[in-house]
């Protein structure tokens, strides 16, 4: 990939020196999630499944609410998970302002075949985008696949990139939520690619990022639930156990085996201590269970907290569902004026 095949749209924010980008990009490439082996079952599993992370998503990108004409950098967006589920679900008001980023050329271009705006940027160093230019950047679903050291560098070029007020949010399961103790007790117990590095705290990341000069605006909890659906709760379930067992490269896995990890993961979880930042809870609330999986029959308002703007085509295919409940920390900060 070349200077000349980032749309025209994100080039404004990209440094005019095109031998420079381009020799930039040179050393950008393949990786875990453009494997054949395991990234294109990562990438059908996301597709098979696209309204699986809608009422986590939703919730994310409340927190970042853009200005008109504002852009926002999903810095690890793959192939674009989260710029689709927005468009696609109507999932917040903003859906053509995200541009998906990511170090892997080959999911940056499968983000551009789909229509979506995407660069390949390594976020520990985005060194083509330009100082303070950038109105906002979300780092989210992948903040644990990068190392200490990476993790703090992607604060100090967070505060570089960013404009004056502009906002960046750092989203993930911190130590100890059930996002992370499903990462930690399951995939990793289960998977061919466990993760390399222990999930973040929350101190970490405020550290990295108050030490990189950023401001705290606030630090919110994330309902984050897997969801499956199908007509029947056997189906449901089936559907569950082969999206983690294509999303986390897990050689053939029940969902008995996948439900028995799950109830030792939610075991040791804590409830996260911090308000709530998601409009699904409240729709939910009084049935979505936090620390135990829901095998059963769709209530109208799960429907309506994955597909806020309505399900085209209401029918049998989505009468049982599965539910995976996870809960992330999404900490906010600005870049101070
Ligand atoms: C778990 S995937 C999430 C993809 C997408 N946001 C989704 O929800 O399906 C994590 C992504 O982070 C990307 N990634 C890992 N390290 C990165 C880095 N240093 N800079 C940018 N992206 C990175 C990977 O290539 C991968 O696409």
């Amino acid at each position: 990939m070349r200077y000349n095949s980032i749309p025209a749209s994100v080039k404004k924010y990209v440094i005019e020196d095109q031998e420079a980008v381009d020799s930039y990009l040179t050393t950008l490439g393949g990786g875990h999630f453009s494997d054949t082996a395991t990234g294109g079952d990562y990438a059908s599993s996301v597709s098979s499944i696209p309204y699986c992370k809608n009422i986590g998503i939703r919730g994310l990108l409340g927190a970042v609410s853009p200005a008109p004409g504002a852009d926002v950098f999903d810095m690890l967006g793959g192939s674009g998970q989260v710029a689709l589920a927005a468009q696609q679900y109507g999932l917040c008001s903003f859906a053509d302002a995200i541009i998906t980023a990511d170090i892997e050329i080959d999911q940056v271009e499968r983000a551009l075949r789909r229509g979506l705006r995407a660069v390949p940027l390594d976020l520990a160093d985005p060194r083509i985008i330009r100082n303070s230019s950038v109105h906002h950047l979300l780092y989210a679903y992948g903040f644990h696949h990068l190392s200490p050291d990476a993790r703090a560098s992607a604060a100090r070029e967070a505060y570089r990139i960013l404009k004056p007020g502009g906002t960046a949010v750092f989203y993930d399961g911190t130590i100890g939520t059930t996002t992370e103790r499903i990462s930690s007790l399951v995939v990793d117990r289960l998977s061919d690619h466990p993760h390399k590095y222990p999930h973040p705290t929350v101190d970490e990341i405020e550290a990295a990022a108050e030490a990189a000069g950023l401001e705290l605006r606030g630090t919110f909890r994330i309902l984050d639930p897997q969801i499956f659906l199908s007509a029947t709760g056997s189906q449901a379930r089936q559907l569950a156990a082969q999206y983690y067992a294509d999303h986390y490269a897990i050689d053939s896995l029940s969902w008995e085996l996948l439900h028995d990890h799950l109830t030792d993961a939610y075991r040791s979880s804590n409830p996260i201590d911090a308000p709530e930042m998601s409009t699904g809870r409240q729709e939910l609330a009084g049935w979505l269970p936090w620390n135990e999986t829901y095998s059963g029959p769709t209530s109208a308002k799960l429907l309506q907290a994955i597909f806020p703007c309505g399900w085209d085509t209401p029918d049998e295919s989505c009468r049982e569902c599965v539910v995976i409940p996870r809960e992330g920390v999404a900490v906010i900060y600005n870049k101070p004026q």
